[in-house]
């Protein structure tokens, strides 16, 4: 099932979500809902909040740039990000924040505990593109879109642009 996607300034895409705890059919299915609007969208990631549910999850698929064109969907429930090492800026977007891309700086390397759909806990080393679509959906969980990873004045200019697209 499509699930429709929650825009800014839509105020729940601001709420810090909540710890999952039960690892039950109603939670794959709305992973699986997750992962199928994600597609649908044509993005790299996607965070249940974005879809109107605030639980600390998201699925991330960044096979797209890689040559073998073979889906791998990762599912990340109850993530905790440590302590990540190096600097990357890649110029990012959102779902949420359609029509927007601008560069942001994450750390290239991170390391990421977690648990998969049936609560198993796990931890991976990610680096480049995968490490930056952590960090970005991580930070949906806490209520913190792309844009304000931005520089103050850089910042201003795209909530003048958000402003004049919704008004429009
Ligand atoms: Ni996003």
């Amino acid at each position: 099932m499509q699930l429709s996607i929650l825009k800014f300034p839509d105020p729940k895409l601001k709420e810090i979500s909540d710890t999952v705890k039960e690892f039950d059919s109603s939670l794959h299915k709305l992973l699986d809902a997750m992962a199928v609007s994600m597609y649908a969208a044509n993005g790299v990631g996607l965070a249940a909040i974005q879809v109107g549910q605030p639980l600390r999850m998201f699925v991330i698929d960044i096979s797209w740039s890689e040559e073998s064109g073979e889906k791998k969907l990762y599912e990340f429930i109850n993530p905790k990000l440590h302590d990540g090492e190096g600097k990357i800026v890649f110029e990012e977007g959102c779902l949420s924040v359609p029509g927007v891309t601008e560069e942001v700086t994450r750390k290239k390397h991170i390391v990421v505990d977690f648990q998969d759909r049936h609560g198993k806990p796990h931890s991976l080393v990610a680096e480049e593109l995968l490490a930056v679509a952590i960090q970005h959906e991580n930070d949906h969980l806490d209520g913190i879109l792309f844009v304000d990873r931005l520089s103050p004045l850089k910042r201003r200019f795209v909530r003048r642009k958000l402003e004049k697209a919704i008004t429009l």
